[in-house]
């Protein structure tokens, strides 16, 4: 009796131990999964989306012209002197070549001058394809008009830090800028495209902006897509800005207004043609916080079936800032519609089918 009474506890302690071994084991293991969803599931609650507020409604349909009638639908007045304007599309280079080619295509009758710079190597020190350099011949068409620099980068060292590294490119292409302004006569004015590789303006959005004085500055608010133009977010980009450049203007992805303009164009994240892109982007130093030792998360069979079916490719909850939001991301719908997407695209749609609806199938 006696022994039977004592065995127990040390049985239910043993047992004990072992779950709580098995629990620490596990937290420990899943830690970025778990701190990750703690924070994505409860951040509409502590942090608010910091985009701008001041949201111009945008009107077009094709064949509207751009002038004083529609100049001032918008609110503002028609520009004097448009032809002494200059507009200049600046963009850092990624692995992105086919939507830079979009790009290219999308914005060739109104931009003056393509602006590059790339480097070899990542924001966080590590070696990287000059993707631009590389494939040169394949923007032959627009080559009078682009401006490329290359970037000699170097791993981090010392104090240095990706940030670092990010805001000494952005001043290359603030310094690319201002000697390419230097070559047009001085009563120039210089209209600025800044935005991502991946933030593509539409050529109706900047003729817009090139026939109206919208004032110094302004950002574009993007239809956000991922993977394709299959996986529609929202209308929640808005780090992609116009601005008329003045002496103290500095190339920057960052608010720097509370001016913006709706549907302005298209945020394409994540689209790549290749499985192997994706796996490079996500072995990439700044996501390895979100990898977090789940190597599986590399496999592309797993990454095929995240694209085919809209989901987080880290296995993660969606940023979202609202739980209407958050709700709706977590399950997309893939779109059955391809109106209102760059003119390139469309015309090229053989050459182009992983961006579009039911082309998720991705090459290796
Ligand atoms: C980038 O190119 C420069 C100059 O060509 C070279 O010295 C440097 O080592 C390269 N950086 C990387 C990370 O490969």
């Amino acid at each position: 009796m006696t022994t039977i009474t004592w065995r127990k506890p040390r049985v239910l302690l043993l047992l004990g131990f072992f779950f709580g071994i098995t629990l620490l084991y596990l937290i420990a293991h899943n830690r970025y999964q778990i701190q990750n969803t703690l924070s994505y599931a409860t951040r509409p609650l502590w942090d608010k989306d910091s985009g701008p507020k001041h949201v111009v409604t945008h009107y077009y349909a094709e064949g509207v012209k751009m002038d004083a009638q529609t100049c001032e639908l918008h609110g503002w007045k028609p520009r004097g002197n448009v032809q002494k304007l200059r507009v200049l599309d600046a963009v850092l280079m990624s692995s992105e070549l086919d939507l830079l080619e979009i790009r290219l295509h999308e914005l060739d009758s109104v931009v003056d001058f393509f602006l590059i710079v790339e480097s070899n190597a990542t924001f966080t020190g590590l070696p990287k394809e000059t993707y631009f350099a590389k494939n040169r011949e394949r923007y032959s068409k627009f080559a009078h008009k682009i401006v490329y620099q290359f970037l000699p980068g170097y791993p981090l060292e010392g104090a240095r830090t990706a940030w670092n590294v990010e805001s000494e490119t952005r001043v290359a292409m603030s310094t690319l800028l201002t000697e390419q302004m230097h070559k047009f006569p001085s009563d120039t004015k210089n209209l600025v495209l800044m935005s991502d590789l991946d933030e593509i303006p539409a050529e109706h959005t900047v003729r817009l902006l090139k026939a109206c004085d919208f004032g110094n500055s302004i950002h574009l608010q993007l239809r956000n897509f991922m993977y394709s133009f299959e996986w529609y977010l929202g209308y929640s980009s808005w780090r992609a800005s116009a601005h008329i450049w003045n002496y103290n203007s500095y190339y920057r992805h960052s608010k720097s207004t509370e001016v913006i303009l709706a549907d302005s164009g298209w945020h394409c994240s994540y689209c790549f043609r290749s499985l192997e892109e994706y796996i490079i982007k996500m072995r990439g130093f700044s996501h390895a916080d979100r990898i977090g030792g789940r190597l599986n998360l590399l496999d592309p069979k797993r990454i095929q079936d995240t694209i085919c079916k809209g989901r987080d490719i880290f296995g993660m909850l969606p940023e979202a800032y609202s739980y209407i939001e958050l709700f709706s991301q977590l399950n997309l719908d893939p779109l059955k519609t391809a109106v209102g997407l760059p003119r390139y695209l469309v015309d090229n749609a053989d050459k182009f089918k992983f961006l579009l609806p039911g082309g998720c199938k991705r090459e290796l």
